[in-house]
């Protein structure tokens, strides 16, 4: 009985969900949505923290309207605890910004590594890490999505945004499948749902014929002036117009997370983040 009541706690006990927001080309949308549905997710009750993990960029705190003292670089370096760099917002969610230290997390020695580890183990019990990376597939942008259970793939209509998209995909399947996300595609700036529904299954296509590989389609946000509106305005456009097409899309996204009863197949929470964040470079170093 005591077993079973444990196996059962453990299976309703709430792990640390991490999703990644990625793409290939820059400027299509990451960090827009990144923060509208980290927003949405805090505002249905669960506790969510996001990452800035887009070096140099400061774009998350100017879309919260926020100006973060401390970043995730004074953990690594051993001045501050992971407590002490979390950013409170007016939305619930908080935030890590400026992660410049972890441009080199490859190359860490043993003493950042393990602070690191033990800032990432304090998290352990928020509901969602998200990870707003910068575009592209430079080293420190693919350790970011690989250290997620899940990545959204950011793409436009543009031909060079599907092109990149489908070359940020094509550099996560050259890693072991065992520390690939879960990739799913989210089509922003399109006229309708159904085009964008239409060019989702294009990648899904390339990418199961060309890499093997399963991926998702997430959702379709339309091009919408009240996402310029609320960037202006500085205040999130799905708090500023809650029912505008994109709030709409959003609040889909975060209902389709939330309803999710199982974590998704490659998530362990935090500690499984740890381990993907170091274990890849071995394989790296080693291929
Ligand atoms: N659905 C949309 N409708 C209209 N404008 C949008 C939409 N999504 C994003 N934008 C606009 O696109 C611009 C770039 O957005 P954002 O900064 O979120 O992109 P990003 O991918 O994070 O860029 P970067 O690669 O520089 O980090 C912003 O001006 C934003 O208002
Ligand atoms: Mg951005």
């Amino acid at each position: 009985m005591v077993d079973q009541a444990e196996s059962l706690r453990r299976l309703l006990s709430r792990q640390t969900r991490i999703l990644a927001v990625a793409s290939g080309k820059g400027g299509v949308g990451k960090t827009s949505i990144a923060v509208n549905l980290a927003i949405q997710l805090a505002s249905e009750g669960n506790s969510v923290i996001m990452l800035d993990a887009d070096l140099g960029m400061a774009n998350i705190e100017i879309m919260f309207g926020v100006r973060p003292k401390h970043a995730l670089s004074e953990v690594i370096s051993g001045a501050m605890q992971m407590s002490e760099v979390l950013t409170p917002t007016p939305y619930g969610v908080q935030i890590i910004a400026g992660v410049s230290g972890m441009a080199s997390a490859a190359d860490m020695g043993q003493p950042q590594r393990l602070r690191l580890i033990e800032g990432f183990k304090r998290l352990a019990s928020v509901d969602y890490l998200i990870i707003d990376t910068g575009a592209g597939i430079s080293r420190n942008v693919i350790d970011f999505v690989l250290a997620a259970e899940d990545v959204y793939v950011v793409v436009t209509p543009e031909p060079t945004s599907v092109q990149d998209a489908y070359g940020l995909i094509k550099v996560l399947s050259g890693h072991p499948r065992s520390i690939i996300p879960e990739i799913h595609i989210l089509v922003n700036r399109i006229s309708s749902a159904s085009l964008g529904e239409t060019l989702a299954a294009k990648l899904q296509q390339a990418a199961r014929q060309f890499l093997s590989l399963h991926v998702t389609y997430a959702g379709t946000i339309v091009e919408d002036d009240h996402v310029k509106k609320g960037i202006l305005e500085r205040i999130p456009f799905s708090v500023r117009y809650p029912h505008c097409d994109a709030s709409l899309e959003i609040r889909h996204m975060a209902h389709e997370l939330t309803s999710e009863m199982v974590i998704s197949s490659g998530g362990s929470g935090i500690q499984g983040m740890i381990g993907r964040l170091f274990r890849k470079k071995e394989a790296v170093s080693r291929g």
